[in-house]
């Protein structure tokens, strides 16, 4: 068979419900969550960073970033809230606000060990938190603390502390002491932590260094893993890409990888799926009697985003520009920085990830508010997204 080329997407998904001490049934009584489409808009924002990326391996956490979104938006104006609204495709906000904490409560609800996502809101000493934002950060399953932000080293330390220690020490610095502005109002954080085993691992003794084709003309070594397996596999035509799912151990959780046919068509896969779902694709991965031959390379490598250039670039300007009033009672508010910390590793044994995502805000005026295996070897720039359901936990390109 001829070399075929390997981007391609994975992601990890979940059912409800994590491991032996999760509790399935609470998690499927939180409804609204079919209703919950984060596919598109994860995608759309992981294209704009790959492309604003020099260095193209991205992740990014688009859950982080739309809890913290649409958890602000609950407090904001309404062109900020619209802008929220048309990135994450809700027509009603109610609709929106029930998704988004609907996913923050049911993740409290699972096994810590496996995963963990969590909210954090603090307010300056200087100021009041609206009731209204106080019940909706209530919804959030999230911590309300009150903070004086003019010992900057001190507040950094608290941030990244709480960070540490919600992602087992992998993100433990996402802040610096310049980060913080002694005059900030608020701060809404979230993190999200994944460690999970692969169902059937790779062999370590069959991993070895191999051509990874960074574009037509570039060839590095990589350590790539094998495995020769039944899998979930679908050949999407109209996509021009190849999936595999890869099953984790804990009950639902699994990642799948999509292989774009072009050696160079990773941009316009993210393209495609930035304006198709990718769920419906994944929904029609089907066991493939035959064997697949999966290589795909190990990799780990942790990125800082800056929020503030990449959200405008998606639609989501207001937040940063106008005023809101629906957050603390003394001012209005709004964002001057935005960012996320991410981690990935993926080997042999399975997968950890996490991200912090960090908004803070200045306080704005008053006035203005088959029988041969199918080969499937990802020897070069791919796309992969970690989901849980159908809810994009982390989504990223490697490239070299
Ligand atoms: C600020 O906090 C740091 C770390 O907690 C502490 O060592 C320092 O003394 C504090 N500075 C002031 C001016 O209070």
């Amino acid at each position: 068979m001829k070399d075929i080329l390997f981007y391609f997407v994975v992601i990890a998904y979940v059912t409800a419900g994590y491991g032996e001490n999760s509790a399935p049934d609470q998690c499927q009584a939180l409804s609204p969550l079919s209703q919950c489409p984060m596919d598109i808009p994860s995608m759309k924002l992981l294209k704009k960073l790959y492309e604003e990326s020099p260095d193209k391996n991205v992740i990014i956490s688009p859950i982080g970033v739309f809890t913290l979104l649409s958890l602000y938006a609950s407090g904001s104006e309404k062109q900020s809230r619209d802008e929220v609204m048309q990135l994450l495709g809700f027509n009603y906000f109610t609709q929106l606000l029930d998704c988004y904490s609907g996913l923050s409560e049911m993740f409290s609800f699972m096994n810590q060990k496996y995963i963990i996502l969590a909210n954090k809101v603090l307010v300056s000493d200087k100021y009041t938190i609206n009731d209204g934002f106080s019940y909706t950060t209530s919804l959030y399953k999230s911590e309300v603390d009150k903070k004086n932000f003019e010992n900057q080293t001190a507040a950094a330390e608290a941030i990244n502390k709480w960070s540490s220690e919600k992602t087992n020490g992998i993100i433990n610095e996402p802040v610096s002491a310049s980060d913080i502005d002694a005059d900030m109002a608020v701060a809404l954080f979230n993190v999200i932590f994944l460690k999970d085993k692969w169902h059937v691992p790779f062999s370590v003794a069959n991993t070895k260094d191999q051509d990874f084709y960074v574009d037509r003309s570039t060839v590095v070594k990589r350590p790539m893993m094998h495995l020769k397996h039944p899998l979930y596999y679908y050949d999407d035509k109209n996509m021009g890409a190849k999936m595999v799912m890869l099953p984790y151990k804990g009950t639902g959780f699994r990642m799948v990888i999509v292989l774009p046919n072009e050696m160079d068509g990773l941009p316009q896969v993210l393209e495609k799926f930035s304006e198709t779902r990718l769920m419906d694709s994944v929904n029609k991965m089907r066991p493939q009697g035959d064997k697949v031959y999966l290589y795909m390379p190990k990799f780990e490598f942790k990125t800082k985003i800056e929020l503030n250039d990449i959200l405008p670039k998606v639609g989501v300007t207001s937040i940063f520009e106008q005023g809101s009033s629906g957050v603390v009672k003394e001012r209005t508010v709004s964002v001057s920085k935005a960012l996320q910390q991410t981690f990935i590793k993926v080997d042999e044994e399975g997968s950890t990830a996490g991200a912090f995502t960090g908004f803070l805000f200045m306080p704005t005026s008053l006035e203005n508010p088959k029988s041969e295996p199918i080969p499937f070897k990802a020897h070069h720039p791919f796309l992969y997204v970690i989901l849980q359901n159908d809810f994009v936990l982390f989504a990223g390109t490697y490239t070299h």
